[in-house]
């Protein structure tokens, strides 16, 4: 239990660590490559570890020495593994790993904690199947242990319509070993991370705006060339802290090295579509990436907003902050189009609406988002995490605003993406 309570402001600088997504990807994609990659500032966290620790147990060699991982390639070939191979409590382990796996002709089985193994995997099963992968699992393989036989594998055409990255990074790394063309389309774009790196991989993709919304294509049987990869700070991660100052008067921040990648920024667009004072300084472009420093004002008078579907991918997991920025927003916000979030660690519909509740707020939940109508000064209550990082975190900087003692009832969930996170706040309160 962590007991939080109001402070007056949040001021100072702070790098907070790097990027999830891209420090998966940052292991995975290098693991399959021709020669060794370099990867520096890789975030050190539960989910990024289970990458790492999967990629170990099929052979491949990293090596972490002055501040550097070095990951000697595999070149596709990698070893049978001895043991279950554990993903966690990451989603993306599992997905972009099952894609790995499929591309391998030995036998291995997956498996993830209790969260993860609620999960649906279907999404990328079925695809996998297509492309005549072998897997099996409970529910039809629909939820983790799942046991996984592939090589020989067909390129395939997918129409993925939820619109995820962890869809589209599966079929396109198992594409990446299948014959002919492997395809997928999204209705919107979704974080393109795996293109990015692909690319500076020496890989020839082609993505382009289709008719159903964006494509991206490739040929399997292309060798990745090894790199160098600098990984951003995590914009996920800095989005709690740029809550927190927008609503605590007197508040000043800068946020060094944030990636801003289009598909990730949704949260700071929409800060500003409220009337936030969010700012990009120094933006440059580190290992095919935009990355900026942010800086950040105390910002009264903030207008409610809606986010619409389109718009749900770009900040689907800065939801939860998102609503705790609603809640002191003058007018009704509404989230819609954005079901997927029942589906996540938790069931952060839930969790944000029943926590929002406790602590005063007034709000309406719906299959695919909620309302909130903002403007009722929030009040200390206990808070029921469901073990998920992103509902501790954002509910600390609820605690931060609201009147008397808020309790976060399993803090130490924090370590999955960001462990220092309660040293970092401290640091920064005043
Ligand atoms: C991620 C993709 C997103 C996101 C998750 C990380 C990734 O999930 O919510 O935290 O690294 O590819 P979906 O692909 O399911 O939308």
């Amino acid at each position: 239990m962590k007991s939080v309570r109001k402070v007056r402001c949040l001021k100072g600088e702070l790098r907070v660590p790097s990027d999830k997504s891209i420090s998966h990807r940052a292991v995975i994609l290098p693991a399959l490559a021709e020669g060794e990659s370099y990867v520096q500032e890789w975030l050190w966290s539960k989910d990024t570890l289970a990458t790492l620790n999967i990629i170990r147990a099929l052979g491949v060699k990293v090596r972490y020495k002055n501040g550097t991982l070095r990951i000697k390639g595999s070149n596709f070939e990698l070893s049978e593994p001895q043991r279950v191979l554990d993903a966690k409590n990451s989603g993306t382990t599992a997905r972009l790993m099952l894609g790995v796996l499929a591309t391998q002709r030995f036998f291995a089985v997956l498996t993830g904690d209790q969260s993860l193994r609620r999960r649906p995997m279907l999404r990328v099963v079925e695809p996998l199947r297509r492309m005549r992968a072998h897997l099996d699992g409970r529910e039809g393989g629909d939820k983790l242990p799942i046991a996984i036989r592939g090589g020989a594998l067909k390129g395939i055409s997918l129409f993925n319509k939820k619109a995820s990255a962890q869809v589209k990074s599966c079929v396109l790394l198992a594409g990446l070993r299948a014959e002919g063309i492997t395809e997928v389309y999204e209705p919107y774009l979704s974080r393109d991370h795996t293109e990015r790196l692909l690319s500076a991989m020496g890989v020839k993709l082609i993505s382009y705006d289709g008719k159903d919304g964006r494509v991206v294509k490739l040929e399997g049987g292309q060798t990745l060339k090894a790199t160098e990869i600098l990984c951003p700070a995590d914009p996920s991660s800095a989005a709690f802290f740029t809550a927190g100052a927008v609503l605590l008067e007197g508040s000043e921040i800068l946020l060094k090295d944030v990636l801003v990648n289009p598909t990730r920024d949704g949260f700071f667009r929409k800060l500003r579509e409220m009337g936030a004072h969010v700012q990009y300084e120094n933006l440059r472009e580190i290992s095919g990436e935009p990355v900026a420093d942010v800086y950040v004002k105390y910002s009264g008078g903030l207008k409610a907003v809606d986010v619409h579907p389109e718009e749900v991918p770009s900040l689907i997991d800065e939801i939860p902050i998102l609503a705790i920025v609603m809640a002191h927003a003058q007018g009704v916000s509404t989230v819609r189009g954005a079901g997927e979030l029942r589906v996540k660690e938790s069931d952060r519909i839930k969790a944000i609406v029943e926590n929002l509740r406790r602590m005063g707020a007034k709000v309406e939940e719906y299959e695919d988002g909620f309302s909130i109508e903002g403007g009722t000064p929030l009040r200390g209550a206990l808070i029921k995490t469901y073990g998920d990082h992103r509902i501790a975190m954002s509910f600390t900087i609820a605690g931060l605003t609201a009147e008397g003692e808020t309790q976060i009832d399993e803090p130490e969930c924090v370590a999955v993406s960001y462990p220092n996170f309660f040293q970092d706040l401290e640091r920064l309160t005043c």
